[in-house]
C-alpha cells in the first residue's frame, strides 16, 4: 500500500469515528433513534386508547393500508364512547325533519359562553371544522359503516334536533364502537393490545418517535416495551380521576358522583413534551344521573341520558317544574345547585325526572333498561303528590299550545299526555347532577396537530377527543363528543397517512 492510500484510509477512519461519536452524542439524551423512513411505512401508527376518537382515527389509517398498532390500557376495548346513550350530532343530515338545519355552528358558539372572549379565532376554526364536518362525520357512519343513526332528538341548548341515534335498541355508543372495531379487526394490519398503559411518548430532537408502553396480565409479570411510529393520542378525559386533574383543576367538585369510572387522565403524555392546556377547569356537571335506590351513595352513577328530556322528558324538585329542562347542562345544573343538597358524600339533590307513555314509547329501549335496573319505575301521577298533578297538568297545556311555558320551554317531542289525572300512568326516577365530561386538554389545530407553546405543531403526534381542549370551551353541547371524535380522530389518520406516505416530512 501507498504511504498516501494508507494516509487516506487512515484519514478516513478518523472521520467516521469522529462521525459516530458526534451521531451518539447527539442521538444519547434522546432516545430512540430517529425512524429510517421505510420503516415507518413498514412499522405504520400508534394509537393510544381505543375509544371513538381512536377507533375513527385507525380507521382512516386502515383504509389508508396503514398499519396500526393501537394500545389500550383497559382490559376491554372501547372507553368511555362505548357508555354513550343519546346519540351523535350532525347537521345537515337526512334523518333531520324540517328544512336544513344551519344552525349548529352558532348553537356551539353560543353553548362555547365566556370562553370565547379568549383564543376567539383558534376555537372558532375549532367549532368550525366541527360543525361543517359534522354531516360528513354521520354519513361516514352510516353509509361507509352501515351504523343505523335514523332517529334525531333535541338536546339541551340545541335550536333543533340533530342528536342522531339508531331507531332499533342497540344504544349509540355501543353501536358505534362495535362496528368499526368489528371492521378494524377484519384487517391483518391492524393491532390491539389490551390492558397495556402507555408511560410516556419517545423523543428524538423536536420529532416524537413512538411510545413506551407496559402490559399487565394476571398470569405474568408486567412487560415494558417500545414501539416506534407517529403517534395519535387519543387517552380521553379526566373525569375519572378525582384525586389527580380533577382535584387540582376543580377542587370543589371533590364530591359530586360521576358517570365516569375512577382512572387516571393521561395529558401529561402530551404536556411532557411540550403540549399546552386549554380550559381545565371547564368540567361538565351533567345534571341527570341516576340516584339508584338500591345503592343510593354510590359515587359512580348511571346517566340518564339527556335523550330522556330531548323526547319530552320534565324534571321536578319538590313537585315543581323549576327550568328549562332543554337549556344547557350548565344551566340546568345550575338551576338544581341553587337548592341545598340532601346528602353530603356524595353530594346529592332531590329531583325526579318524569315521563308519560308518549317518551316511553319513544325512548322504550333506554326506559326498558333503566326499569330493569331498578333506576326508573312505572308508577302513577298521583304516587307523586298533589303538586306534581297541577305541574304536570300545567306542561300539559303548554304541549297543547293553550299558553306559553313560562320557563321558556319550546320543544316537547313525543310527550302526549294532555289530560293528566291522578291515575295516568308515567316513569319516574331519582336524579342528580354528575360530573360527566371534561372540556378541557391539550391545544390541538383543526388538523388535530398538537400545538407547543408558539402554536407550533410538535412533529411526530397528533390528538383527538376528550384529551384535547378548546372545542367546547365553558359547556359541551349534548351529542358533540363523539362527534368530535369522529371528525377529529379522522382529521388525526388522515394527516398521519400523509406523514407516512411522506416518509416523516
Ligand atoms: P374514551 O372513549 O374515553 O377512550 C379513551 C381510552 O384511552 C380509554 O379506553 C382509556 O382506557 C384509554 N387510555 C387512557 N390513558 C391511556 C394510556 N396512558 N395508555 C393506553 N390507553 C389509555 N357523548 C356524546 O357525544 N353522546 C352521548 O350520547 C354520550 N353519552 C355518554 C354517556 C356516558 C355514560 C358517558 C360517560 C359519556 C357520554 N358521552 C357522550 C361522552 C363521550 O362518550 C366521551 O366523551 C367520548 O366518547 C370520549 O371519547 P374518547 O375516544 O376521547 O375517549
Ligand atoms: C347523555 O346521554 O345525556 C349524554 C350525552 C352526551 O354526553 O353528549
Amino acid at each position: 500500500m501507498s504511504r498516501t492510500r494508507a494516509l487516506t484510509l487512515i484519514v478516513l477512519s478518523l472521520l467516521g469515528i469522529f462521525a459516530a461519536y458526534h451521531y451518539n452524542r447527539s442521538t444519547m439524551a434522546t432516545t430512540p433513534k430517529l425512524i429510517p423512513t421505510s420503516a415507518l411505512a413498514k412499522n405504520g401508527a400508534i394509537v393510544v386508547g381505543s375509544g371513538l376518537a381512536g377507533l375513527s382515527a385507525a380507521s382512516q389509517l386502515i383504509a389508508a393500508n396503514i398499519p396500526v398498532r393501537l394500545l389500550e390500557r383497559n382490559a376491554k376495548p372501547g372507553g368511555n364512547s362505548i357508555k354513550a346513550s343519546s346519540g351523535i350530532n350532525g347537521a345537515p343530515t337526512p334523518f333531520q325533519p324540517g328544512p336544513p338545519d344551519t344552525e349548529f355552528y352558532a348553537d356551539t358558539v353560543k353553548s362555547t359562553g365566556h370562553a370565547m372572549s379568549t383564543a376567539r379565532e383558534h376555537r372558532e376554526k375549532l367549532i368550525g371544522t366541527l360543525t361543517n364536518s359534522s354531516a360528513s362525520a354521520v354519513t361516514w357512519l352510516t353509509t361507509t359503516h352501515g351504523i343505523d343513526l335514523s332517529k334525531v332528538a333535541q338536546l339541551g341548548g340545541h335550536s333543533r334536533a340533530r342528536t342522531h341515534r339508531g331507531a332499533g335498541g342497540t344504544p349509540p355508543g355501543f353501536a358505534i364502537v362495535s362496528t368499526l372495531l368489528k371492521s378494524l379487526k377484519a384487517s391483518p394490519l391492524f393491532e390491539l393490545k389490551t390492558s397495556c398503559t402507555v408511560n410516556r411518548l419517545l423523543l428524538s430532537g423536536a420529532s416524537i418517535t413512538g411510545v413506551e408502553y407496559t402490559c399487565s396480565s394476571p398470569e405474568a409479570e408486567s412487560t415494558t416495551s417500545e414501539l416506534h411510529g407517529p403517534v395519535i393520542v387519543t387517552t380521553g378525559g379526566f373525569a375519572g380521576d378525582d384525586t389527580g386533574l380533577l382535584a387540582t383543576h376543580r377542587p370543589d367538585l371533590a364530591n359530586f358522583p360521576s358517570t365516569n369510572d375512577p382512572a387516571p387522565g393521561s395529558t401529561h403524555l402530551l404536556t411532557s413534551v411540550g403540549a399546552q392546556l386549554l380550559d381545565m377547569s371547564s368540567v361538565q356537571v351533567h345534571p341527570t344521573g341516576f340516584v339508584d335506590p338500591a345503592t343510593p351513595l354510590s359515587p359512580l352513577k348511571f346517566l340518564a341520558a339527556e335523550v330522556l328530556r330531548g323526547e319530552g322528558g320534565i324534571l321536578l324538585h319538590d313537585g315543581e317544574r323549576f327550568f328549562n329542562e332543554l337549556d344547557t347542562r350548565e344551566k340546568v345544573t345550575a338551576a338544581i345547585l341553587k337548592n341545598d343538597p340532601v346528602e353530603e358524600k356524595p353530594k346529592q339533590w332531590d329531583v325526579l325526572l318524569v315521563l308519560d307513555e308518549g317518551v316511553y314509547e319513544a325512548a322504550k329501549s333506554h326506559i326498558d333498561f333503566y326499569i330493569f335496573k331498578g333506576l326508573v319505575r312505572k308508577t302513577t301521577i298521583g304516587d307523586l303528590g298533589d303538586k306534581a298533578l297541577a305541574t304536570i297538568s300545567e306542561y300539559a297545556d303548554v304541549v297543547a299550545g293553550k299558553h306559553e311555558d313560562k320557563l321558556g320551554r319550546t320543544a316537547f317531542a313525543d310527550w302526549e299526555l294532555l289530560e293528566p289525572k291522578a291515575d295516568s300512568i308515567v316513569y319516574v326516577g331519582r336524579v342528580t347532577p354528575v360530573v360527566h365530561f371534561t372540556m378541557g386538554g391539550v391545544v390541538i389545530s383543526e388538523k388535530a396537530e398538537v400545538l407547543d407553546a408558539q402554536g407550533v405543531p410538535i412533529e411526530g403526534v397528533w390528538a383527538a377527543g376528550e384529551v384535547t381542549g378548546g372545542v367546547h370551551g365553558g359547556n359541551r353541547l349534548g351529542g358533540s363528543s363523539l362527534l368530535e371524535c369522529v371528525v377529529f380522530g379522522r382529521n388525526a389518520g388522515e394527516r398521519v397517512v400523509e406523514y407516512i406516505k411522506n416518509e416523516g416530512k
